[in-house]
């Protein structure tokens, strides 16, 4: 018996039953950490972040604390992994400029960029599509992109403006649990859509204006070899007529060779320094004799001396004779053309981009009927004519002063133009001069 020499019996049933009772106290703490450690679990899974480590690690078994704060661990560095690559997306969709939209399959805005926001004036999220861009094409490009996962290009005219133009690229993506969705990412092409039009009506001018001369030609043709064959006085006249229109033709290819030559070096301004005076008189002079046929006398005045300009030489002849080819052309009547060159330290607010800087300033002015307000700004517009009949019929293309403007443009320049009806017309070149450096 050697098994009962430590105690009695009832006290060893005394220490077996606080035994047991210790190991069931213990077997009921671990149940219910088991229980908050299972309901923490399923919080976790569900998406909720209650819990920190600090809370599981009190009571639990290091065995059993150890792996769960590990997995805890784990999931909070993911999670902040997941968060700072959503942060980084959303960033990145951000600064990309032009309006991207996420919609999901109920054609619900869900997300957007910055873009989308400011352009569509989206405030809030989820919002309806329908309501942001109401365009069919749109929406039948999103519904096909949902549907039957097509890619598509679509181009629309937002209601709110209707001289803007987008072109959106539509396509499907899988968004999880929402299904298959689509993303939207919009381009502006009004400035493509308005030089693609500038274009076709430029070549359609053209056409139009080569066409008449030539018609005229054929139609002299045809009479000379028919009812005038024979007839010498008439041959003469037809002659004659014939040789005024090849002559107009060639002025319109001229000018538009011209005028394309000087757009080509827009971004090359000129590097010679210029002194302009000689420059004007030699054009006066050049043109005295049209104006006297006109009864008009040509006035010059030059401020001289006059800095030198950086400018074409070639080019500022243009300009001049075509201001004052305009003048003597439409100023009839006036009884005196007047040509200024002067230099202003500050040009004034009329002078445009230049205003602010030191300037030459070119200007012709006539005393003819002038021209209406309504057609002021249209002028320097390609093949504009105030009153096209008459400017074909003295000979007018309409490239004058669209070549005034761009030869000014490539010498950072600006053309102001003043006039008023029975009052005649100031066209006025201002050229900008280097600018001064700062005196020690
Ligand atoms: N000094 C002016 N007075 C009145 N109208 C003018 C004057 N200058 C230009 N215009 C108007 O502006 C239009 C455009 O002038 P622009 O010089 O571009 O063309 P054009 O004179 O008709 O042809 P081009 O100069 O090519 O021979 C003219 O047709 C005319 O109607
Ligand atoms: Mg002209």
């Amino acid at each position: 018996m050697a098994g009962f020499t430590g105690g009695t019996l009832p006290g060893l049933l005394a220490g077996l039953a606080v035994a047991g009772a210790g190991a069931l106290l213990a077997s009921r703490r671990r149940q219910r950490m088991l229980q908050e450690l299972a309901g923490w679990i399923d919080n976790a899974a569900e998406g909720e972040r209650t819990l920190r480590p600090e809370d599981l690690e009190d009571g639990l078994d290091q065995h059993v604390a150890a792996p769960v704060l590990r997995l805890l661990r784990r999931l909070r560095r993911e999670e902040r992994r997941n968060a700072a690559a959503r942060r980084f997306l959303e960033s990145l969709i951000d600064a990309f400029p032009d309006p991207v939209l996420l919609a999901d399959g109920g054609r619900e805005v869900m997300r957007c960029n910055a873009a989308a926001r400011e352009e569509l004036a989206i405030t809030t999220l989820p919002t309806p599509l329908d309501a942001v861009i109401r365009d069919p094409g749109l929406m039948a490009a999103l519904d096909a992109a949902i549907a039957r996962g097509r890619h598509t290009l679509v181009d629309f005219t937002p209601p709110a403006d209707p001289r803007r133009r987008f072109s959106a690229r539509v396509a499907p993506v899988e968004m999880a649990e929402a299904g298959r969705g689509a993303v939207l990412v919009l381009r502006e092409v009004s400035e493509q859509v308005m030089i693609e039009r500038m274009r076709s009506d430029f070549i359609a001018n053209a056409s139009h204006e080569i066409r008449t001369p030539l018609t005229a030609l054929v139609g002299i043709i045809e009479t000379l070899r028919g009812p005038a064959r024979d007839d010498p006085k008439a041959r003469e006249e037809f002659l004659e007529l014939m040789a005024d229109e090849a002559a107009r033709m060639q002025r319109l290819v001229d000018d538009l060779l011209s005028l394309s030559r000087i757009e080509l070096a827009a971004n090359a301004p000129p590097e010679q320094p210029l002194q302009l005076a000689p420059i004007v008189r030699a054009v006066v002079a050049r043109l005295a004799p049209q104006a006297e046929t006109s009864g008009l006398q040509v006035e010059i005045e030059i401020a001289e001396p006059l800095p030198e300009v950086m400018a074409d030489a070639d080019q500022m002849h243009q300009l001049i004779t075509n201001l004052l080819d305009n003048a003597i052309k439409y100023g009839a009547g006036g009884g005196h053309v007047g040509v200024t060159l002067d230099h202003l330290d500050e040009a004034p607010v009329e002078a445009g981009p230049v205003a602010g800087r030191a300037a030459l300033r070119l200007c012709v002015q006539d005393h003819g009927p002038g021209i209406a307000p309504e057609h002021l700004p249209r002028l320097t517009e390609r093949f504009y004519r105030v009153d096209k009949a008459r400017s074909r019929a003295i000979g007018g293309t309409g490239l004058g002063l669209a070549i005034v403007k761009h030869i000014l443009r490539r010498h950072q320049g600006h053309l102001s133009i003043d006039s008023r009806l029975g009052e005649g017309s100031r066209f006025c070149a201002w050229l900008p001069l280097p600018d001064r450096s700062p005196s020690a």
